[in-house]
């Protein structure tokens, strides 16, 4: 039987391929997609989701809905030097196609979240691949229909490994601390999926040139583009020889749950300003209700990531 999910997210190249490798799993069937500030500011996270459905074109015109434009409290922060000044290294999609291919909810993200694990009791997934913000005001709205997901798999926080935006913090939890903490401090059925296991499954040079390009498909051009990798150099965009795929690997461990190795810790996240904002952390003696994955097999997770995208008919 397949999953019923929802992705929330701030597409951002890797939420793209994320979103690719969900669409084309069998395993899945997603039935909504939600956009919130992060990599990039919330109208281009929506223009995003628009242009990434147009190259998969489901047929099931999933659920579309937009959400919050900024975190629970400060200023957005936003990716672009990784991810380029629209979110998509600016790649082309006809115009004319977009939007098409989901249906616009018309309340905000948090009430389609909370529509949905009211209308699926225990049956549906949440996967969340942005900050938190949407998750959080879901958990403020209706507390009680939260407790209906059957899991809820977070990408983000670093456990017992540096972060990516700041020595301590990873970019998801650094840029809505407060959400953060409030969903990992809830009863949420949460499965975390941090840097200590997403750094474990990088693009690299190599895999570009022996796996990637010589697919010669529409996804490998997008990848290209989208990840700004240059043959010659052999880096990505800002000069970087790795390129995560941190949002991807959530989805796989929704996919097949045995590729990641997890064990079940109590933590929070720093909310104070100062150097360590944003840091997720172990709280000692709390209770153990988080499952974090730890460990991925990461052959395994590529062979299915670059089966399913290599095959995948993007437009
Ligand atoms: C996370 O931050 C974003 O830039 C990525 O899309 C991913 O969700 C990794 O820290
Ligand atoms: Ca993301």
């Amino acid at each position: 039987m397949n999953k019923k999910v929802i992705i929330d997210c701030d597409v951002g190249v890797d939420d793209a391929l994320a979103l690719f490798l969900a669409f084309s799993s069998p395993e899945l069937e997603v039935l909504g997609v939600t956009g919130v500030n992060g990599n990039v500011s919330l109208p281009k996270v929506m223009k995003n989701i628009e242009k990434v459905l147009t190259l998969i074109r489901p047929s099931n015109r999933p659920w579309v809905a937009r959400g919050a434009d900024r975190p629970l409290q400060g200023d957005p922060a936003h990716a672009e030097s990784l991810h380029g000044e629209d979110g998509l290294g600016g790649v082309q999609i006809p115009p004319e196609e977009a939007a098409r291919w989901g249906q616009v909810f018309l309340g905000p993200a948090e009430d389609l979240i909370i529509e949905m694990a009211r209308r699926y009791p225990a049956q549906i997934t949440l996967i969340a691949i942005g900050p938190l913000t949407n998750l959080a005001l879901a958990l403020q709205k209706d507390p009680e229909a939260m407790r209906q997901w059957n899991h809820v798999v977070v990408m983000g926080g670093a456990v017992r490994t540096s972060g990516n935006i700041t020595p301590h913090a990873e970019f998801n939890f650094y840029v809505d601390p407060s959400a953060a903490k409030q969903v990992l401090e809830s009863t949420l059925p949460i499965i975390l999926v941090p840097l200590d296991a997403t750094h474990q499954v990088p693009l690299t040079p190599e895999v570009m040139e022996e796996r990637v390009r010589p697919l010669g498909n529409a996804f490998a051009q997008f990848v290209v583009q989208t990840t700004g990798y240059e043959s010659r150099g052999g880096h990505f965009r800002g000069g970087r020889k790795a390129f995560y795929l941190h949002d991807p690997l959530a989805v796989g461990a929704v996919i097949d749950p045995a590729l990641v190795r997890k064990e079940k810790l109590s933590l929070s996240v720093e909310v104070k300003e100062g150097e360590f904002y944003g840091k997720s952390y172990e709280v000692p003696g709390g209770e153990e209700n988080t499952e974090v994955c730890l460990g991925v097999d990461r052959e395994k997770f590529l062979n299915l990531f670059l089966d399913r995208l290599g095959s995948c008919p993007l437009k």
